[in-house]
């Protein structure tokens, strides 16, 4: 694979962003990007199901596997080594990524949250929670954000973002599929921009170049 980026995807559950992110590289609206792995803590999760499906290497590695966390983090880096991954992309990926594998990627891997970060975010926050908060604080509008990766939850560098309004009725569960169908096409936009190369970081701050 000639591709610049070598995305490894991190998934933990049904894969509706990973399976977004793979029909936009299949059908030409990602060009100069391919996923090369898709690991999951979670043997039986959506996203491994595709994997293998579409024939792209699926990976289970999970911290429960490994009696330390340095043999947890050699066994991903070396996965990741193995495929020659040169990006990772989390797509409802539950755990945290350990401090080694962001050392070895820095500023090479992306989120994507169900809200508008800052807001809504951290420990903790994740799935229908997330939405809950929202509603209950009275937000008019919530939304998805892309975002690259540190240390800390829901801190890294806002790439992308896209608003939805929230309506009087709104459920946790009406709202997560409003925000879904938004997380579906700005993921895929984001990995265009850093396929493309239009993505700069600099001392923390994301710039767009056209
Ligand atoms: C998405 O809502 C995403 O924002 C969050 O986890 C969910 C993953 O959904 N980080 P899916 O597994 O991609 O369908």
């Amino acid at each position: 694979m000639n591709d610049a980026l070598k995305i490894a995807v991190f998934a933990s559950g049904r894969g509706s962003n990973f399976e977004a992110i793979l029909k936009a590289i299949r059908t030409g609206g990602i060009r100069g990007a391919g996923i090369v792995a898709v690991i999951s803590n979670n043997p039986g999760s959506g996203a491994l199901e595709t994997a293998r499906r579409n024939e792209i290497p699926a990976l289970h590695i999970s911290r429960t596997q490994f009696d330390s966390d340095g043999a947890f983090d050699a066994e991903l880096l070396g996965a990741l080594g193995k495929y020659g991954a040169n990006f990772i992309v989390l797509a409802g990926y539950m755990k945290k990524v350990s401090p080694a594998v962001i050392a070895k990627f820095r500023n090479r891997i992306i989120n994507i949250h169900p809200a508008l970060l800052p807001e809504f975010g951290g420990k903790g926050m994740y799935g229908e929670r997330v939405h809950r908060a929202v509603i209950e604080g009275g937000a008019k509008e919530s939304g998805a954000t892309v975002h690259m990766v540190d240390e800390v939850y829901d801190h890294g560098a806002v790439i992308l973002q896209r608003k939805v309004p929230v309506s009087p009725d709104d459920t946790p569960e009406t709202l997560a599929a409003k925000i879904l169908k938004v997380e579906h096409e700005i993921y895929p936009e984001a990995i265009r921009l850093f396929a493309e190369g239009k993505i700069v970081i600099k001392d923390k701050t994301v710039s767009t170049v056209s």
